[in-house]
């Protein structure tokens, strides 16, 4: 239920994290008009749909896959990046379903996550000083002071680029290439190359002959070709949101209808901070990145903003710790969280707290940190009496050489091969397949 003392602009009173300047504060009030008048980019009924299958994550029956790019960028949205990124996404799905034998909640970082924060508000290269690159809703990364200048225009191509994006999606599920009957559409071009490839083509043939069996025992089972997939961005640049938060006929709440599920970053998390304003009057199910500087009492605090009526499928932690002190970390949180009986979903993205910057000044993530994260924090979450409930993964479907190591062992001399991104480093399709392999043998032999 919307708190009484909340509304779309109450987060306006509150101190703001990751503020941007607008040299024309009339023209960003135009854009977030325009933007608001346009029909919403999802709709309430899918959101609701996704809550109850969060709320079911809570209770073990689902498992969240939640990946794509750190920021697309809008030349990202184009059909290829954008069909290999639902293929890398499918295939990883379903190998997590072989795995898990729970049902996945897919979740595309895309369609939106085009805002990003910073570490500094500028940056200085020789002598000249501008405003930081924050992702193409806000301005553009080239070294210039013209492409550096926020420019409000841009919600409204973030907001067609993100209608643009959910069209092809929508329309390509609805036609059937989601249908689990035909793993092999979802192929990418280069799966006969990669080491493990018959690894996956053994768990295709062992899902295919599952479902061939109970079909002929139960008949067509329809559910296979109705695969959906939900889009998720950093809810950072709050006139985007608020351009298309509303009230929806026949409910009662608020919605925020760029995205399903908008998340909270580890930046802009204060408890008195208008983001967190923001996302507590909100209907959606939202996440909540928490990285190492969070503390016990201020978690469960948070919670009880951020969910005061301590509901199934609200809020999700997104704990992004690093591979060196999750361990340390992690315990204490889930500790209080189990103690106050606080209803949350664990995620873990093990990307964010293992980014390193090579000698040669170049951002990257090593794919054993990043395993090595996700079990640790799996394992603590079952010693605390809980569970792992999804895993928030920055990846590509694309050949890129952003993170080292996986089964093709790339090295730090590999990255400069094709290195794309322009924030954070993403695991390649490889990686990620092997990512996703590597977890399900683990939730495999679980159960065994
Ligand atoms: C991100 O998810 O790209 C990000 C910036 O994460 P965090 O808020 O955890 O630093
Ligand atoms: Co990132």
């Amino acid at each position: 239920m919307t708190p009484s003392d909340w509304t779309p602009y109450s987060w306006k009173t509150k101190p703001i994290g990751q503020w941007v300047d607008y040299p024309d504060p009339q023209a960003l009030e135009d854009a977030v008009v325009t933007v608001s008048k346009l029909p919403p980019l999802v709709t309430s009924g899918e959101i609701e749909n996704l809550r109850q299958q969060l709320a079911a994550a809570e209770e073990g029956r689902y498992f969240v896959l939640q990946g794509g790019d750190c920021s697309e960028t809008f030349e990202s949205c184009n059909p290829n990046v954008i069909t290999s990124k639902l293929k890398i996404l499918l295939l990883m799905s379903y190998i997590l379903i072989y795995g898990s034998r729970k049902q996945i909640i897919r979740l595309g970082r895309i369609a939106g996550q085009y805002a990003k924060p910073r570490s500094s508000p500028t940056e200085t290269r020789g002598e000249m000083t501008l405003p930081s690159y924050r992702g193409p809703l806000i301005n553009r990364p080239e070294f210039t002071a013209e492409a550096r200048t926020p420019d409000p225009h841009n919600l409204v191509i973030g907001y067609s680029h993100a209608a643009i994006t959910l069209n092809f999606i929508r329309s390509f599920i609805a036609g059937g290439f989601a249908d689990m009957h035909h793993p092999e559409y979802w192929e990418l071009g280069f799966v006969n190359l990669t080491e493990r490839s018959r690894e996956y083509r053994r768990i295709f043939q062992s899902i295919d002959s599952s479902i061939h069996f109970m079909e002929v025992i139960a008949g067509k089972i329809d559910q296979l070709t109705e695969t959906t997939f939900f889009c998720s961005h950093e809810g950072l640049h709050l006139p985007y949101e608020i351009a298309q938060t509303r009230r929806v006929p026949r409910r009662e709440n608020w919605y925020d209808l760029t995205t399903h599920f908008p998340w909270i970053g580890d930046r802009t998390r204060q408890i008195d901070g208008a983001h967190v304003e923001f996302f507590r009057g909100i209907a959606n199910p939202i996440g909540m990145k928490v990285g190492p500087t969070m503390e016990p009492e201020e978690l469960v605090e948070l919670t009880k903003v951020l969910n005061p009526q301590n509901e199934k499928g609200r809020l999700c932690l997104i704990h992004r710790f690093g591979v060196n002190r999750v361990s340390e970390k992690l315990p204490g949180l889930v500790e209080a969280i189990q103690r106050e009986k606080r209803n949350v979903l664990w995620i873990c993205d093990p990307m964010h707290g293992n980014t390193r910057t090579t000698p040669g000044g170049m951002k990257t993530r090593r794919f054993d940190d990043i395993l090595s994260e996700l079990l640790q924090a799996s394992s603590i979450l079952e010693r605390e009496g809980t569970h792992l409930g999804g895993i928030h993964v920055e990846l590509t479907g694309e050949n890129v050489t952003e993170c080292t190591g996986g089964a093709r062992g790339l090295t730090v001399d590999d990255l400069y091969r094709d290195y794309q991104s322009d924030v954070d480093p993403r695991l390649n399709y490889e990686q990620a397949m092997e990512m996703a392999l590597l977890i399900a043998e683990r939730q495999a032999s679980k159960r065994r």
